[in-house]
């Protein structure tokens, strides 16, 4: 069966931080419309690799195709005018903003009077609140800070957001703060909406048991290594927490 183009593909990504090597010659590549859970222990070099496709800073070496062009992101916006959109382990909102603004940030609406072009705050606060309505956040305005917001209704926002604006690969970095098992279940189901709507996704976790459920495949790194790539079907979860606990690949 011949296999479909990857949607991303990441080759030879090497990437240091002075002496400290965080990426050393990784590669993987992100299918069409499939959820690649992205495994590791602490320091491990995900954020790194993710923070990469993201456009946040440049490899020191190695290449990313996206559909198989050659791409160079100097920006998270170039990135995301790719359809890359990444909710990042230190929340991407800003707290001291309201929700809609947030939910716009950088890409605010606009209407025209004569020749003047002011921000369609009407358009921002309605479109805002029928996404967050859709995503399951009930607040009572678009217009309440971020900053009175629980961990599970920030990523619930941001995953809103790049879905409100067409991502085609959707990066979810776990955040510090532990969400409720409520919460974490919505996370799981925003994942599965976004691969039904036609998107990819990576989702970076430490619990293997809350990506498994919705993963296709899974790449593991240990100390900036690729040490593991494989299909769900492979490894039992357990099998694949004493991988990553025990820093033993399978490569
Ligand atoms: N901006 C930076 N400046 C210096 N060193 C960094 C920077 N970002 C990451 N590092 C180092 O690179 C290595 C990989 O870090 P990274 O954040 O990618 O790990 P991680 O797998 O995301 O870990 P965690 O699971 O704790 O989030 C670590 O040794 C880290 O200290
Ligand atoms: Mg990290």
């Amino acid at each position: 069966m011949q296999r479909d183009l990857p949607l991303v593909r990441m080759a030879n990504i090497s990437k240091w931080f002075g002496a400290v090597q965080a990426l050393n010659n990784v590669s993987i590549e992100v299918r069409h419309k499939e959820v690649l859970g992205l495994l590791g222990d602490n320091g491990a070099g995900k954020s790194t690799l993710i923070k990469i496709l993201a456009g946040v800073f440049p490899p020191d070496e190695g290449e990313i195709y996206f559909n198989e062009e050659p791409v160079k992101f100097s920006s998270p916006k170039e990135a995301r005018a790719r359809g890359i959109e990444t909710v990042h382990q230190e929340l991407s909102l800003v707290n001291i903003m309201t929700i809609s603004r947030n939910f716009f940030l950088g890409r605010e609406p606009t209407r025209r009077i004569g020749s003047i072009s002011l921000l369609d705050k009407k358009k921002m606060d309605e479109e805002c609140s029928r996404v967050i309505g859709e995503v399951g956040i009930r607040v009572r305005s678009p217009n309440e800070y971020v900053s009175i917001l629980s961990g599970g209704e920030r990523q619930a926002i941001s995953i809103g957001r790049a879905m409100y604006f067409g991502a085609k690969l959707l990066i979810l970095d776990e955040p510090m703060t532990a969400l409720s098992v409520k919460e974490t279940r919505k996370v799981i189901e925003h994942i599965e909406e976004a691969r039904e709507s036609g998107a990819s996704v990576i989702f970076i976790t430490h619990n293997v048991y809350h990506v498994y459920p919705v993963a296709d495949r899974f790449v593991m790194l240990n100390k900036g290594v690729k040490t593991g790539e494989f299909g769900k079907e492979e490894h039992e979860a357990e099998e694949i927490i004493e991988m990553v606990a025990s820093s033993e690949g399978v490569l």
